[in-house]
């Protein structure tokens, strides 16, 4: 099974920013983390981080045909971007929606989640353990 995980725009400062939402763990961390995980559980991973919805958009579209499962971080474009919403919904590839802090108590601009309409399952408020999580419910195909 092949696994894409995408993270959004600052992602790539975990460890630096707000660590009081986002912990310590850097984003090198977070990616020897995933790739362990997945290294243990046989499943193939790529791991792709860009501060550009454009390119996000791309990733997303050259998944089609060549990835199993989606795990999605879209960082700050989780509240605004429709195009992010369209790119997950165009591949048909099933997808899970992780945020590593709790969203949900946090400012009103982060209540709403545009992804989330394509997505299978939202993840929040579970630090990085929580891009596991996401990679477990895909791996187990529900
Ligand atoms: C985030 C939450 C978003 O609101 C924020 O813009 C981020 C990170 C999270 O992982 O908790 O960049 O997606």
């Amino acid at each position: 099974m092949k696994i894409l995980v995408i993270n959004g725009p600052n992602l790539n400062m975990l460890g630096i920013r707000e660590p009081d939402h986002y912990g310590k763990e850097t984003y090198a961390d977070l990616c020897n983390k995933i790739q362990s995980y997945c290294q243990g559980k046989n499943l193939e991973v790529t791991i792709y981080q860009s501060n550009h919805e454009g390119d996000l958009v791309d990733e997303i579209q050259k998944a089609y045909g060549n990835i199993d499962g989606i795990v999605i971080n879209p960082g700050a474009y989780t509240h605004t971007s429709i195009a992010i919403l369209d790119a997950v919904k165009s591949v048909n590839i099933p997808t899970v929606e992780v945020h590593i802090s709790r969203v949900e108590e946090r400012e009103d601009f982060r209540q709403i989640s545009y992804v989330r309409l394509a997505c299978e399952k939202t993840i929040t408020g579970h630090g990085t353990d929580g891009y596991l999580e996401a990679i477990d419910y895909l791996a187990k195909g529900k």
